[in-house]
């Protein structure tokens, strides 16, 4: 028998008397709750189609807890009977996994599968063209205007990546070296990260919306042998000029000591004319003239399970942005698993996610996860309302899509547009709908879930993070009844607890901070160069568990419910912005002399910045000064980073230590006046009445 702490449906028999119960005390941590309070939803469900079902890799709640319960008491045996569905040149040692997850007994350490020899790269291709997926479509390929399109099967794609992955070693690139990355979502993303890793080099992909500064802090943080780009892309009706960009970012690299010798570029004539494009004799090298010209095989450099695949920076709640690193065989074995359980995978699926290879959802699920089980994906470069908002169901009907995977701030944006945009589509083809990056209301849930997918799609609401490489909580679709609005229950080999501030574990029906106890295979194994800041931010909060960052109520039937970041990360249309990152871009400004930044609700992308400014002594107000400081976040950080408010402070509530008092500049931002609390200890109490005053100037 499962004991309590290790039974995720435990209250699942109690759904059939289901009683009102009132919900958990969250008012002190900084949780976001959108729209409609969770508690109030509870006792929704959403019984799996019965044809489901009985198809599906999971049929059944008491089939997930059997399968649930081994990955929990004996996880050596259930990872390594996964694992062993994989190519590895040498098997791993008697040791699955070996982990300190404990603070407090030394350096946190997580590994699994070590002494396990294999290759990421030959699990997704060679492995599959083997099993004779050689003629399946790997990649469909639509691009930003309607009609331009590719395809490439495994075959194709593995000569392409053999191809880059030669040039690559030409120019000197070796296991373990940094190799950026600053594409669009063009097929040759996911190619050139498959060729580093088949060389065993380690791929930093950066978004191709980070501005400049932001990509040279990255390139002056990981050194890397070779940036790879393209010189414009058109997103939209937009041609974003990305070789400028990079050109900035390698010239300030320069100046801090980094200099890069190659830069790779792809040559898009769509966007931009060769002959129109910057280039720099010597240091840059058009992609088309180069890697035609190398051999469309190439051996493959065969790497420990816990050798690095990738460095994927993120924000946090402080300082710069972490580079999180993934190695390479269980991040292999977890994304894989995660990929086949939470969309029920079957071989003749047609799978799209919306998200970009800039991301971690890009890594793990356009690229690793649905790779590795010999999945069609599909690439799209554009986006979602272009040329119109019906495009993503025009290429849901041209390519017969069948699992869709989004976020909620596309969804909360298409329902905006109305359901015309949506119903004129046939949408038949779909049949698993995922959602990923934000809490997803339930209102936007039921939209999707009724309208887009016709009331027959299960949603998968897939809670997880750059740091855990896959799904942690997540529905199996048809495995047991949904509830609009919750992500259900933890996959396989996930642990997920909730805290009090005290750390102390709360048991039933709670809520509080979300943790996780023990080690999971796709779980980040350090921040590159800062083990230290990895095992603070993470580690020490609550000894003996891994922090998320996010709140979390558990409800009585023990579905979780993600209550939104608790700690100063704000997201943005799903992406993950540290408050600390939007003040220093706004203080470098030279005419502000500080900034707080909080986040609060936005109806279409889940939150919005929003930015307390306070002016050098003598320095007026205008609307040309607010612009200028919205441009200074835009170019330091990203246009996807804009404050959509900047709001005149005088003063900021700070207390007589001098710290500011986020807490009251959040009530002030979200206009929730009468719940400012006690401003007593403020050093300066006046300042929020000013504050207020100001607040629609
Ligand atoms: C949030 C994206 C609620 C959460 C994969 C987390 C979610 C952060 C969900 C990680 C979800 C992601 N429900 N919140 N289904 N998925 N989040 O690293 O706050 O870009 O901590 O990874 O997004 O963002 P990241």
């Amino acid at each position: 028998n499962l004991t309590t702490s290790t039974n995720p449906l435990r209250h699942v028999e109690s759904m059939k008397h289901p009683q009102s119960v009132a919900g958990g005390n969250i008012s002190k941590l900084n949780a976001v709750t959108l729209g409609e309070a969770p508690a109030s939803e509870e006792n929704a469900l959403v019984l799996p189609n019965k044809e489901f079902s009985s198809k599906a890799h999971v049929q059944s709640p008491e089939q997930y807890l059997e399968m649930y319960k081994r990955s929990i008491e004996d996880p050596a045996g259930f990872w390594s009977d996964i694992a062993s569905e994989f190519y590895w040149k040498q098997k791993w040692s008697d040791k699955v996994c070996d982990e300190n997850f404990d603070v407090r007994k030394g350096r946190i350490k997580i590994e699994w599968f070590k002494g396990g020899i294999t290759n990421i790269c030959y699990n997704c291709l060679d492995r599959n063209i083997e099993a004779g997926l050689g003629d399946k479509v790997a990649i469909l390929w639509e691009g930003n205007e309607p009609g331009m399109d590719g395809t490439l099967t495994y075959n194709q794609l593995l000569h392409q990546v053999c191809q880059v992955a030669n040039y690559l070693k030409d120019i000197g690139v070796k296991k373990g070296d940094a190799v950026i990355i600053y594409l669009p979502m063009l097929m040759e993303l996911p190619i050139t990260m498959l060729a580093c890793a088949r060389i065993g080099a380690v791929h930093s992909v950066v978004f191709a919306g980070f501005s400049a500064e932001s990509l040279a802090q990255r390139i002056i943080d990981c050194k890397p042998k070779v940036v790879i780009t393209c010189n414009a892309v058109k997103r939209g009706p937009k041609t974003i000029n990305l070789k400028d960009i990079v050109d900035t970012a390698i010239y300030q690299s320069a100046q801090n000591g980094v200099s890069i010798d190659v830069c790779l570029t792809y040559d898009n004539p769509v966007a931009m004319k060769r002959e129109d494009t910057k280039w720099q004799e010597g240091r840059d090298i058009w992609w088309q003239d180069v890697i035609p010209r190398y051999p469309t095989t190439c051996p493959v450099e065969w790497v420990d399970a816990e050798d690095p695949l990738f460095l994927l920076y993120t924000s946090g709640s402080t300082g710069k942005p972490k580079g999180v690193l993934h190695t390479t065989g269980g991040y292999m074995v977890y994304t894989a698993t995660t990929f086949k359980y939470a969309f029920d995978y079957k071989p003749s699926d047609v799978y799209w996610c919306t998200a970009d290879c800039g991301w971690i959802t890009g890594h793990s699920y356009v690229t690793y996860g649905p790779m590795l089980n010999g999945a069609t994906v599909l690439v799209f470069e554009g986006v979602p309302n272009y040329p119109d908002p019906g495009r993503s169901w025009d290429i849901v009907d041209k390519y017969k899509v069948t699992i869709f995977y989004t976020a909620p701030t596309l969804v909360r944006s298409l329902m905006r547009d109305g359901d015309e945009n949506v119903t004129r589509y046939s949408r038949k083809s779909l049949r698993v709908l995922g959602s990923v990056g934000e809490p997803i209301n339930p209102s936007a849930w039921r939209w999707f879930f009724n309208v887009v997918g016709d009331s027959t799609c299960p949603i998968s609401d897939t809670w997880w993070q750059t740091e855990t490489g896959g799904f942690m909580i997540t529905p199996l679709p048809g495995a047991w009844p949904q509830k609009p609005g919750s992500a259900t229950l933890p996959f396989f080999g996930v642990q997920p607890i909730i805290v009090n501030e005290k750390g102390v574990e709360l048991e039933g029906e709670c809520s509080g901070y979300l943790c996780i106890k023990k080690s999971w295979p796709g779980a980040f194994r350090t921040l590159y160069g800062d083990h230290e800041r990895y095992e603070t931010t993470y580690f020490k909060p609550f000894p003996g568990y891994y922090f998320s960052g996010d709140g979390c109520r558990r409800d009585k039937d023990g579905y979780h419910w993600l209550t939104g970041r608790v700690d100063d990360v704000i997201n943005v249309s799903g992406h993950r912005i540290g408050t600390a990152e939007v003040e220093s871009a706004l203080v470098s400004h030279p005419q502000c002399a500080e900034a707080a930044v909080v986040g609060i609700e936005h109806e279409v992308k889940g939150q919005g910045i929003y930015a307390f400014v306070t002016l050098v002594d003598g320095v007026p107000y205008s609307e040309e000064l607010r612009k200028s400081l919205i441009l200074a976040v835009r170019n330091q950080i990203g246009a996807f980073a804009a404050p959509y408010k900047i709001h005149w402070a005088p003063g900021l509530p700070k207390t007589r230590s001098g710290k500011i008092m986020r807490r009251i500049l959040r009530k002030i931002a979200s206009r929730q006046l009468d719940e400012l609390g006690d401003t007593s200890t403020l050093a300066d109490p006046s300042v929020v009445k000013q504050l207020i005053e100001l607040a629609d100037c």
